[in-house]
Protein backbone atom coordinates (compact mmCIF):
# COMPACT_ATOMS: atom_id res chain seq x y z
CA UNK A 1 0.00 0.00 0.00
CA UNK A 2 1.82 3.01 -1.36
CA UNK A 3 1.31 6.29 1.43
CA UNK A 4 1.81 9.68 0.68
CA UNK A 5 3.73 12.17 3.19
CA UNK A 6 2.50 15.87 1.80
CA UNK A 7 5.58 18.33 2.93
CA UNK A 8 4.70 21.34 4.56
CA UNK A 9 7.97 23.14 2.96
CA UNK A 10 5.98 23.87 0.27
CA UNK A 11 2.90 24.89 2.67
CA UNK A 12 2.34 28.33 3.79
CA UNK A 13 3.95 28.58 7.36
CA UNK A 14 1.46 31.15 8.68
CA UNK A 15 -1.18 28.63 8.01
CA UNK A 16 0.18 24.90 9.10
CA UNK A 17 -3.20 23.67 10.97
CA UNK A 18 -5.34 24.93 7.64
CA UNK A 19 -2.65 23.17 5.17
CA UNK A 20 -2.53 19.79 7.21
CA UNK A 21 -6.30 20.12 6.73
CA UNK A 22 -6.19 20.85 2.91
CA UNK A 23 -4.25 17.53 2.76
CA UNK A 24 -6.40 15.36 4.79
CA UNK A 25 -6.55 11.75 3.81
CA UNK A 26 -3.07 11.90 3.57
CA UNK A 27 -0.92 9.54 5.40
CA UNK A 28 1.37 11.34 7.35
CA UNK A 29 2.32 14.93 7.35
CA UNK A 30 6.06 15.17 6.16
CA UNK A 31 8.17 17.96 8.50
CA UNK A 32 11.46 19.13 7.09
CA UNK A 33 13.46 20.23 10.29
CA UNK A 34 16.69 22.38 9.16
CA UNK A 35 19.28 24.46 11.02
CA UNK A 36 20.97 26.26 8.48
CA UNK A 37 24.27 23.80 9.26
CA UNK A 38 23.66 20.77 7.65
CA UNK A 39 21.60 21.95 5.28
CA UNK A 40 21.63 25.56 4.19
CA UNK A 41 18.13 26.52 5.09
CA UNK A 42 16.53 26.82 8.71
CA UNK A 43 12.87 26.27 8.80
CA UNK A 44 11.46 24.83 12.41
CA UNK A 45 11.91 23.36 15.77
CA UNK A 46 10.78 21.38 18.74
CA UNK A 47 7.77 24.24 19.53
CA UNK A 48 6.46 24.32 16.06
CA UNK A 49 6.08 20.67 15.58
CA UNK A 50 4.44 20.30 19.59
CA UNK A 51 1.50 22.83 18.05
CA UNK A 52 1.37 21.01 14.81
CA UNK A 53 1.08 17.49 16.61
CA UNK A 54 -1.90 19.45 18.82
CA UNK A 55 -3.47 20.69 15.68
CA UNK A 56 -3.91 17.83 13.60
CA UNK A 57 -5.07 14.16 13.51
CA UNK A 58 -2.26 13.24 10.60
CA UNK A 59 0.76 11.75 12.18
CA UNK A 60 3.62 13.89 11.67
CA UNK A 61 6.95 12.60 9.89
CA UNK A 62 9.98 14.46 10.99
CA UNK A 63 12.66 14.57 8.65
CA UNK A 64 15.59 16.35 10.88
CA UNK A 65 18.32 17.74 8.73
CA UNK A 66 20.43 18.66 11.27
CA UNK A 67 23.88 18.65 13.09
CA UNK A 68 23.88 17.01 16.03
CA UNK A 69 20.87 14.44 15.59
CA UNK A 70 21.93 12.63 18.87
CA UNK A 71 21.20 15.42 20.56
CA UNK A 72 17.82 16.50 19.19
CA UNK A 73 15.53 13.56 17.89
CA UNK A 74 14.02 12.58 20.99
CA UNK A 75 12.96 16.19 21.86
CA UNK A 76 10.97 15.61 18.84
CA UNK A 77 9.54 12.34 19.96
CA UNK A 78 8.70 13.98 22.84
CA UNK A 79 7.07 16.62 21.28
CA UNK A 80 4.65 14.52 19.51
CA UNK A 81 5.90 13.16 16.05
CA UNK A 82 5.01 8.78 15.35
CA UNK A 83 7.78 8.69 12.63
CA UNK A 84 11.51 10.18 13.07
CA UNK A 85 14.00 10.38 10.79
CA UNK A 86 17.67 11.51 11.12
CA UNK A 87 20.75 11.66 8.65
CA UNK A 88 23.40 8.99 8.96
CA UNK A 89 25.85 11.51 7.58
CA UNK A 90 24.89 13.95 11.04
CA UNK A 91 24.84 10.94 13.23
CA UNK A 92 27.16 9.84 16.22
CA UNK A 93 25.72 6.82 16.84
CA UNK A 94 22.81 5.88 14.42
CA UNK A 95 22.25 2.38 15.90
CA UNK A 96 21.74 3.87 19.37
CA UNK A 97 20.00 6.66 18.33
CA UNK A 98 17.58 4.61 16.20
CA UNK A 99 17.36 2.42 19.56
CA UNK A 100 16.21 5.52 21.66
CA UNK A 101 13.64 6.94 19.24
CA UNK A 102 11.95 3.70 18.92
CA UNK A 103 12.37 3.27 22.62
CA UNK A 104 10.65 6.55 23.41
CA UNK A 105 7.36 4.97 20.98
CA UNK A 106 8.35 6.50 17.35
CA UNK A 107 9.09 5.10 14.42
CA UNK A 108 12.70 5.10 13.88
CA UNK A 109 13.90 6.14 10.38
CA UNK A 110 17.69 6.81 8.92
CA UNK A 111 18.03 9.07 5.73
CA UNK A 112 21.01 8.73 3.07
CA UNK A 113 21.83 11.74 1.02
CA UNK A 114 22.23 11.32 -2.93
CA UNK A 115 26.27 10.43 -2.49
CA UNK A 116 25.88 8.22 0.63
CA UNK A 117 25.62 4.99 -0.19
CA UNK A 118 23.16 1.87 0.84
CA UNK A 119 25.65 -0.71 1.32
CA UNK A 120 27.50 0.16 4.11
CA UNK A 121 24.59 0.02 6.55
CA UNK A 122 22.92 -3.18 5.37
CA UNK A 123 23.45 -5.18 9.22
CA UNK A 124 21.50 -1.78 10.44
CA UNK A 125 18.85 -2.17 8.43
CA UNK A 126 16.28 -4.12 11.14
CA UNK A 127 16.79 -1.64 13.76
CA UNK A 128 14.99 0.70 11.35
CA UNK A 129 11.23 1.25 10.91
CA UNK A 130 12.23 3.39 7.50
CA UNK A 131 14.66 4.24 5.53
CA UNK A 132 14.67 7.83 3.62
CA UNK A 133 16.89 7.78 -0.20
CA UNK A 134 16.37 11.57 -0.67
CA UNK A 135 16.08 12.11 -4.30
CA UNK A 136 17.69 15.73 -4.39
CA UNK A 137 19.89 17.23 -2.47
CA UNK A 138 18.93 18.42 0.98
CA UNK A 139 17.59 22.00 1.66
CA UNK A 140 15.27 23.46 -0.83
CA UNK A 141 11.46 22.30 -2.40
CA UNK A 142 10.93 22.00 -5.87
CA UNK A 143 14.29 20.56 -6.92
CA UNK A 144 14.56 18.38 -9.93
CA UNK A 145 14.14 14.76 -9.25
CA UNK A 146 17.82 13.14 -9.65
CA UNK A 147 17.11 9.39 -11.40
CA UNK A 148 20.54 8.64 -11.08
CA UNK A 149 18.92 7.62 -7.34
CA UNK A 150 16.58 4.84 -9.34
CA UNK A 151 19.76 2.05 -9.02
CA UNK A 152 19.96 3.30 -5.10
CA UNK A 153 16.03 2.47 -4.62
CA UNK A 154 16.36 -1.07 -6.25
CA UNK A 155 19.23 -2.00 -4.12
CA UNK A 156 17.98 -1.07 -0.95
CA UNK A 157 14.58 -2.71 -2.08
CA UNK A 158 16.59 -5.79 -2.95
CA UNK A 159 18.44 -5.93 0.31
CA UNK A 160 14.96 -5.61 2.43
CA UNK A 161 13.94 -8.22 0.86
CA UNK A 162 16.62 -10.96 0.84
CA UNK A 163 16.33 -9.81 5.03
CA UNK A 164 12.26 -10.23 4.97
CA UNK A 165 11.97 -7.19 6.37
CA UNK A 166 9.23 -4.92 7.67
CA UNK A 167 11.18 -1.55 6.80
CA UNK A 168 9.37 1.14 4.99
CA UNK A 169 11.15 2.44 2.35
CA UNK A 170 10.74 6.32 1.69
CA UNK A 171 11.60 8.97 -1.60
CA UNK A 172 11.85 12.54 -1.05
CA UNK A 173 12.57 15.38 -3.56
CA UNK A 174 11.39 15.73 -6.65
CA UNK A 175 8.64 13.37 -6.57
CA UNK A 176 5.68 14.44 -8.75
CA UNK A 177 3.44 12.86 -11.46
CA UNK A 178 6.11 12.44 -13.76
CA UNK A 179 8.34 10.58 -11.52
CA UNK A 180 6.70 8.59 -8.79
CA UNK A 181 6.17 5.67 -10.85
CA UNK A 182 9.40 5.51 -11.46
CA UNK A 183 10.17 5.30 -7.52
CA UNK A 184 7.38 2.71 -7.19
CA UNK A 185 8.57 0.53 -9.54
CA UNK A 186 12.29 0.55 -7.93
CA UNK A 187 10.53 -0.42 -4.82
CA UNK A 188 9.54 2.87 -2.98
CA UNK A 189 6.37 2.51 -0.82
CA UNK A 190 6.28 5.64 1.38
CA UNK A 191 6.05 9.02 -1.29
CA UNK A 192 7.14 12.83 0.17
CA UNK A 193 6.04 14.91 -2.21
CA UNK A 194 5.80 19.30 -1.69
CA UNK A 195 5.55 21.33 -4.56
CA UNK A 196 2.78 18.64 -6.33
CA UNK A 197 0.49 18.25 -3.83
CA UNK A 198 0.67 22.19 -2.76
CA UNK A 199 1.01 23.87 -5.36
CA UNK A 200 -1.92 21.91 -6.86
CA UNK A 201 -5.20 23.53 -7.51
CA UNK A 202 -6.47 21.02 -4.97
CA UNK A 203 -3.31 19.41 -2.69
CA UNK A 204 -6.23 16.28 -1.22
CA UNK A 205 -6.71 15.63 -4.74
CA UNK A 206 -3.26 15.37 -5.71
CA UNK A 207 -2.51 13.26 -2.87
CA UNK A 208 -4.98 10.70 -4.38
CA UNK A 209 -4.25 11.00 -7.72
CA UNK A 210 -0.38 10.38 -6.57
CA UNK A 211 -1.63 7.11 -4.58
CA UNK A 212 -3.01 5.78 -7.50
CA UNK A 213 -0.62 6.40 -9.12
CA UNK A 214 1.93 4.76 -6.90
CA UNK A 215 -0.43 1.83 -6.68
CA UNK A 216 -0.55 0.95 -10.30
CA UNK A 217 3.46 1.04 -10.36
CA UNK A 218 4.02 -0.45 -7.74
CA UNK A 219 1.24 -3.78 -8.86
CA UNK A 220 3.05 -3.63 -12.35
CA UNK A 221 6.51 -4.24 -10.46
CA UNK A 222 8.24 -7.37 -9.50
CA UNK A 223 8.63 -6.41 -5.85
CA UNK A 224 5.23 -5.03 -4.88
CA UNK A 225 3.81 -8.88 -5.96
CA UNK A 226 5.41 -10.41 -2.87
CA UNK A 227 3.72 -7.86 -0.66
C1 LIG B 1 14.09 18.78 0.75
C2 LIG B 1 13.04 18.25 1.70
C3 LIG B 1 11.83 17.78 1.01
C4 LIG B 1 11.11 18.83 0.20
C5 LIG B 1 10.55 18.14 -0.99
O1 LIG B 1 15.31 18.88 1.39
O2 LIG B 1 13.55 17.19 2.47
O3 LIG B 1 10.94 17.13 1.91
O4 LIG B 1 10.06 19.46 0.88
O5 LIG B 1 9.97 19.09 -1.82
P1 LIG B 1 9.58 18.73 -3.34
O6 LIG B 1 8.59 17.62 -3.27
O7 LIG B 1 9.01 20.01 -3.84
O8 LIG B 1 10.86 18.32 -4.03
ZN1 LIG C 1 12.08 16.01 3.62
Amino acid sequence: MAQINPSILSADFARLAEEAEAVRGADWLHVDVMDNHFVPNLTLGVPIVESLARATSTPLDCHLMIEQPDRWAPQYVEAGAGSVTFHVEAAAAPVRLAREIRAKGARASMALKPATPIEPYEDLLPELDMLLIMTVEPGFGGQSFLDIMLPKIRRTRQLIDKHGLDLWLQVDGGVAPATIEACAEAGADVFVAGSAVYGAADPAEAVRALRAQAETATAAAGWGCRH
